[in-house]
């Protein structure tokens, strides 16, 4: 089979190359990325001499055509993915999120691939109030609130309207906050670990309370993979760990266990606007029609990705720079 995996340098897309590379061995690996600032050839290091690397932008059409041409399956995770930098400079996240699918779409059903796989956020359902005990599920309305879910909000209709109007054989997942391996540093789990590192504090945003439902980034790519075999095609799948609630300043007390520093790392500065309070998913129908479930555990799997940040810090000591320096100084000056 010949597959093609956009995003494929940045954080799940490179744990999906590594997962796709080590489970479907005899499969030709097609990687389409830009190497936008999350996207990072090291990723893909291990594995550079069994893929196919294109460095190109899903927004150009004559790249996309090139791309999906030939292609049994498309995978995509391109995407602008970082609700912070979609608040302080939304265009890209219009363009990239909605006009670069809306490419791929078109190449995919030019080209009649077997199969789109739009890979989505649980974020394009707002927000859950904390006192609640709603879980969403595949019926949930959409109610993005930030310029990044918005965006991907409007990527998920596009990819349904592909399978109702022309009938593209597409599936969706919408999956909770991974964590794991190659994490970019400027989302909460990584920033947490590596400022410790460094000697820095974890910088909460008031109050602490906001719920994530964290999942291993391994256990997204399986339930990727299960959807490209037994998912049918139009079919929307929810996928979170569904483990019990954890705050953010639980997690962060539990990296701060982890790496042997007290609560004076810990720094309380101002809230996102529009953030969103509670995430949770209700993940029934992956469980129950394609046998889906995660196989790591939330506390065991944050230890194992301390521990590697602790032995890759020439991965994230060069991520942390440069860019990434005047991005962090503008999200976090007037906090
Ligand atoms: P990421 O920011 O780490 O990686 C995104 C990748 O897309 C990068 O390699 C980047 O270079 C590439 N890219 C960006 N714009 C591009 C363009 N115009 N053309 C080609 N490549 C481009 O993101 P991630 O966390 O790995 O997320 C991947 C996908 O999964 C996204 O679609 C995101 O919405 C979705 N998702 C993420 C999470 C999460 O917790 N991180 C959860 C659910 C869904
Ligand atoms: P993040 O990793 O940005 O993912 P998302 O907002 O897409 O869920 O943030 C996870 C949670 O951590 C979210 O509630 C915001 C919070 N957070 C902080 O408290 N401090 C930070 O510096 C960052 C980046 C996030």
């Amino acid at each position: 089979m010949k597959i093609l995996i956009t995003g494929g340098a940045g954080f799940i897309g490179s744990n999906f190359v590594h997962y796709w590379v080590k489970n479907h061995p005899g499969d030709e690996i097609v990687v389409l990325d830009k190497l936008a600032y999350a996207g990072n050839s090291q990723n893909l290091e291990e594995v550079k001499n069994k893929i196919k690397f294109i460095k190109g932008d899903i927004c150009d059409p004559t790249v996309v055509d090139e791309a999906v041409s030939g292609m049994d399956v498309v995978v995509h995770f391109a995407a602008e993915s970082h609700v912070d930098r979609s608040i302080l400079e939304p265009d890209e996240f219009v363009q990239t999120n909605i006009v670069g699918t809306h490419r791929l779409l078109k190449a995919a059903l030019k080209h009649r691939v077997q199969r789109f796989h739009h890979v989505s956020t649980d974020e394009v359902f707002g927000q859950i109030p904390l006192e609640s005990k709603e879980k969403w599920n595949e019926e949930s309305p959409y109610n993005p609130r930030s310029p990044y879910s918005a965006s991907k909000a409007a990527s998920d209709h596009l990819v349904r309207a592909y399978f109702t109007t022309y009938g593209l054989p597409i599936t969706i997942s919408n999956c909770s906050n991974n964590f794991g391996p190659f994490h970019f540093p400027e989302k909460f789990i990584p920033l947490a670990i590596t400022n410790l590192l460094e000697g820095k504090k974890i910088p909460i945003y008031k109050p602490g309370n906001q719920v994530r439902d964290w999942l291993y980034v391994d256990d997204h790519c399986e339930a990727i993979d299960l959807v490209l075999k037994k998912g049918r095609a139009g079919e929307t799948y929810l996928v979170g760990a569904d483990h019990r609630e954890y705050t953010n300043m639980e997690v962060a007390k539990m990296i701060l266990r982890l790496l042997d520093k007290g609560d004076e790392f810990l720094e309380i500065v101002g809230d996102r606007p529009g953030h969103d309070v509670k995430y949770a998913i209700d993940s029934s129908k992956i469980r129950n029609e394609l046998g889906w479930a995660p196989k790591h555990g939330f506390e065991e799997r944050l230890k194992t990705t301390v521990e590697w940040y602790r032995e890759n810090t020439g991965w994230w000591q060069a991520v942390k720079s440069g860019e990434y320096l005047k991005y962090f100084e503008q999200n976090y000056q007037n906090r």
